[in-house]
């Protein structure tokens, strides 16, 4: 018996930051980074919302979405690459806002993977029968990485330009990575399914070998103390990312994992009504398709709209598509992520 999801929600913060926008601050074009990646716009949150903001409040949206109420949730499963506070995460603060009640809220940390091993854990705890009612969800609110400097108060509306040269220059140097994420967050409500629909397999990996391929190096553990003015002038509390690199492992990675599922389930690419792949870059869903040898129309896109929102893609992706009629029963599915980490892998799913 596979998990199944009965309901899902989102939470987008309403500032809508444009290529355009972007350009007015570094040195980057609406032409280059919708070619590059097909992100046109992404949503920035407002000082003081944290992602356990946006979480709790997509959990409750999804909550409602499958007809429950917040009591009837058995257990919690966070992904954020972005929690308010380093300790204890996000999972506490988004089931206490959610009013979830002193249920087991487990935090996990796979970044762009984090959904997609939420769902596999979900569907561990369903079908052992050890919870009935179970909410994922993927919140993120990269605003605190970017290297922005003051510029950030023109992109969020609080002061007109121009940037300062300094802001302007350091803006131009994190231009590679920064102008592919955004902030939002979505949820999942999960429950038991009928035979043969729900969580039909999955199959996840990690190659830890691969963590320097995009990582945050500075503030850690490994520092006394972990964190410093000292790493903050070097910018090493800002993600350090290999594009290149990531790219080629997300194209060869994520196809081999979606193979692997049907396999499993003795099932063939032809059989796949829909690939729901993380949306990092509009490319590496071309790719993606191209290596299933899909039309590209099964492989479903948001990134234009949203950006990387990293643990939040795959959730906001089944929300949209659900809600455009596009997922109807009978609909054969598979996630599959790559990330940081590096973690990836697949899911397959009846709707
Ligand atoms: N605007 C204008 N020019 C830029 C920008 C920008 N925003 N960013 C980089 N450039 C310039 C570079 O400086 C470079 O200039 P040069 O040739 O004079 O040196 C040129 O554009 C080409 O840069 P590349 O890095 O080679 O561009 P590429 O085509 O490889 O695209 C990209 C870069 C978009 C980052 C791509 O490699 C990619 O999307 N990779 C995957 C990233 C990814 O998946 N990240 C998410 C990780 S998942 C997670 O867990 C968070």
């Amino acid at each position: 018996m596979g998990a199944r999801i009965v309901g899902s929600g989102i939470c987008l913060p309403e500032t809508i930051v444009t290529n355009h926008d972007l350009a007015e601050i570094m040195d980057t074009s609406d032409e280059w980074i919708r070619s590059r990646s097909g992100v046109e716009a992404r949503r920035i949150a407002s000082p003081g919302v944290g992602s356990a903001e946006l979480g709790a409040a997509a959990v409750l949206d999804a909550i409602d979405d499958a007809g429950l109420a917040p009591g009837d949730v058995d257990v919690l499963i966070s992904a954020t690459m972005t929690p308010d506070h380093y300790a204890p995460g996000n999972a506490p603060l988004i089931q206490d806002r959610a009013g979830l009640g002193t249920i087991a809220a487990h935090e996990i940390r796979q970044q762009c993977g984090g959904f997609l091993y939420g769902l596999d854990l979900a569907d561990a705890l369903i079908a052992s029968g050890r919870a009935e009612t179970v909410v994922i969800v993927g919140a993120e609110v990269h605003r605190g990485y970017m290297p922005y400097g003051d510029s950030m108060d023109i992109l969020l509306g609080q002061r007109t330009g121009p940037p300062t040269e300094a802001d302007r220059a350091r803006a131009t140097e994190g231009r590679a990575w920064s102008v592919l994420f955004g902030d939002g967050a979505a949820a999942m409500v999960l429950q038991p399914g009928p035979e043969h629909s729900g969580i039909l397999g999955t199959t996840l990996h990690t190659d830890g070998s691969l963590f320097e391929l995009i990582h945050v190096p500075g503030p850690g553990f490994i520092n006394y103390p972990w964190s410093s003015v000292d790493q903050i002038e070097q910018g090493l509390h800002q993600p350090s990312m290999n594009g290149g690199e990531l790219f080629r492992n997300a194209v060869r990675l994520m196809p081999a994992a979606v193979r692997t599922v049907l396999e499993d389930a003795a099932l063939s690419v032809d059989d796949l009504d829909l690939v729901f792949a993380h949306q990092a870059n509009q490319r590496i869903l071309d790719g993606v398709a191209k290596q299933l040898g899909i039309d590209p129309a099964k492989v479903p896109s948001n990134i234009a709209q949203y950006g990387n929102t990293t643990a939040a893609t795959l959730p906001l992706l089944w929300h949209d598509c659900k809600n455009e009629n596009r997922v109807p029963e009978g609909t054969l599915c598979a996630f599959t992520a790559f990330g940081a980490g590096a973690h990836w892998g697949a899911a397959l799913y009846r709707a």
